[in-house]
């Protein structure tokens, strides 16, 4: 029959990646342009069907400020999901994801169902990492990897999609 999952999914990132952006325009099906900085945390919840299930995500969009760091461990902590965001015209930021993988391989659910997220792919023209790269870091780190846009919604349903049918089913 189908199933009703339940399933918390923490967004961590650097300073202006998007991990708002993406949240929103998941949940809203919205974008702006001047999305402020979050601060402290922000919850959402929303629900999507996969073929053999109902999820229900409860989402915490985390602030990427690193005086918030000592924060991240109450919204990784029992968290199903994650989705680790870069923004592919920042080098910056993709060192900062790899230090939030490792932070979630230390010290999170060993089961947890990781996305890397390579943002604002509709920067193409200032584009600083490569999908090879990105790619090939996330294939050696047991993540999947998107490249994603907030701005023209370019995989961003495709993310949540992915993680909805990689959740265990209890
Ligand atoms: P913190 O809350 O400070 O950690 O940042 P954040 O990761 O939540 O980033 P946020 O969503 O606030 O986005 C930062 C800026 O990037 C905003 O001005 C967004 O409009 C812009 N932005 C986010 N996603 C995209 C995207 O896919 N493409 C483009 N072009 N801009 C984006
Ligand atoms: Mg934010």
């Amino acid at each position: 029959g189908n199933k009703n999952i339940n399933a918390k999914l923490v967004l961590l990132g650097d300073v202006g990646a998007g991990k708002s952006s993406l949240v929103l325009r998941f949940v809203k099906g919205q974008f702006v342009e001047f999305q402020e900085s979050t601060i402290g945390a922000a919850f959402f919840s929303q629900t999507l069907a996969v073929n053999d299930a109902t999820v229900k995500f409860e989402i915490w969009d985390t602030a990427g400020q690193e005086r918030y760091h000592s924060l991240a461990p109450m919204y990784y902590r029992g968290a199903a999901a994650a989705i680790i965001v870069y923004d592919i015209t920042n080098q910056a930021s993709f060192e900062r994801a790899k230090k939030w993988v490792q932070e979630l391989q230390a010290q999170g659910n060993p089961n947890m169902v990781m996305a890397l997220a390579g943002n604002k792919a509709d920067l193409l023209d200032a584009r600083k990492v490569t999908s090879e790269e990105a790619q090939s870091y996330a294939q050696e780190n047991g993540l999947f990897f998107m490249e994603t846009s907030a701005k023209t919604a370019a995989n961003v349903n495709d993310v949540f999609y992915e993680i909805a049918k990689r959740l265990p089913r209890v």
